[in-house]
């Protein structure tokens, strides 16, 4: 296994595989997460230069669970606001002893820091638009749980994929396993690299592109990423491209919903979050088993 989780190309389908399995075991029968007191020399950090409330406190609470001490690095409240930068930041916690650097970042820092600092590892829980590696490993985990197997599923993700490092994490994570389909949804503005993909098909039209669907990943438009704001009607936008009950009868009967949240019920309705179908409060659970895992692997070395 590489020495950190940058990219979820770092990891082999074998190695996905194993983490998906191994999340498995700090769940117990009744659902809760086991306390396990494995990394009681281990110090992580959270460092957070976005928001976040799902990734942040799993990795926090995934890190507790584990036995290690951990660092709620509060950005707004550091040296950083006095002109440090993210790369002094970071080695200071390298010599205070941090062994583990969990990163969320706007710009693509992760890679100088790990070459930098050799001794410490570093997770990454979002740079930009490009990748989010451990949303990609327990969104598998929640395909599995559901459908047993990453293989022969018609998938389809749906929303403001250019902004998307969900889309794109998940996307090399799943492209490692035979799906039966792989379609990319949205209106067209918003999917400007994904009209033409490597892998999988663009269908401009939602009801088309959920025909027979097993998988649906619902993404809010990230509002925050647009250097400027499209000119949108809200609701010609939701008749196009808003996860409704209507809709959904596109797709097979047990199709999945998902969504990586924050929800902002543009994308998806009420009544679909809410509706049988619908994994998306079990992902932000998953979350916590899946950043154990990957905690104990990679503090394992
Ligand atoms: N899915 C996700 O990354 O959520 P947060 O921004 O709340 O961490």
């Amino acid at each position: 296994m590489a020495k950190n989780l940058l990219s979820i190309k770092d990891l082999s389908k074998d190695e996905i595989l194993d983490l998906i399995k191994f999340s498995n075991n700090f769940i117990d029968d009744e659902g809760n997460f086991r306390k396990e007191d494995l990394f009681p020399d281990k110090t992580v950090a959270n460092v957070f230069c976005e928001p976040s409330t799902r990734t942040k406190s799993s990795f926090a609470i995934a890190a507790g669970n584990l036995g290690c001490s951990v660092i709620d690095f509060n950005i707004d409240n550091s040296s950083v606001q006095k002109g440090e930068s993210i790369f002094e930041t970071v080695d200071a916690l390298n010599l205070m002893g941090v062994d583990l650097c969990v990163l969320r970042h706007p710009e693509s820092v992760i890679q100088e820091l790990a070459d930098a600092l050799p001794k410490m590892v570093f997770i990454n829980a979002g740079e930009g638009s490009i990748s989010h590696p451990t949303q990609a490993l327990l969104d598998m985990k929640t395909i599995m749980d559901h459908k047993n197997s990453l293989d022969g599923l018609k998938i389809v993700i749906v929303g403001d994929l250019d902004h998307s490092r969900v889309t794109s994490s998940f996307v090399e994570g799943i492209s490692n396993f035979s799906f039966d389909s792989l379609t990319f949804s949205g209106h067209p503005e918003m999917c400007t690299n994904y009209q033409s993909p490597s892998i999988g098909n663009y269908e401009p039209d939602m009801e088309k592109a959920l025909q027979d669907a097993d998988v649906v990943m619902t993404l809010r438009i990230q509002h925050e990423r647009f250097k400027e704001e499209l000119n949108l009607d809200l609701e010609t936008y939701k008749n196009a491209y808003q996860l409704s009950s209507e809709k959904l009868e596109h797709a097979k009967g047990d199709a999945i919903i998902m969504h990586p949240g924050p929800v902002n019920y543009v994308e998806i309705t009420e009544a679909v979050y809410d509706s049988e179908n619908s994994v998306i409060r079990q992902q932000i659970a998953n979350g916590v088993a899946i950043r154990m895992a990957v905690l104990s692997r990679f503090l394992s070395g």
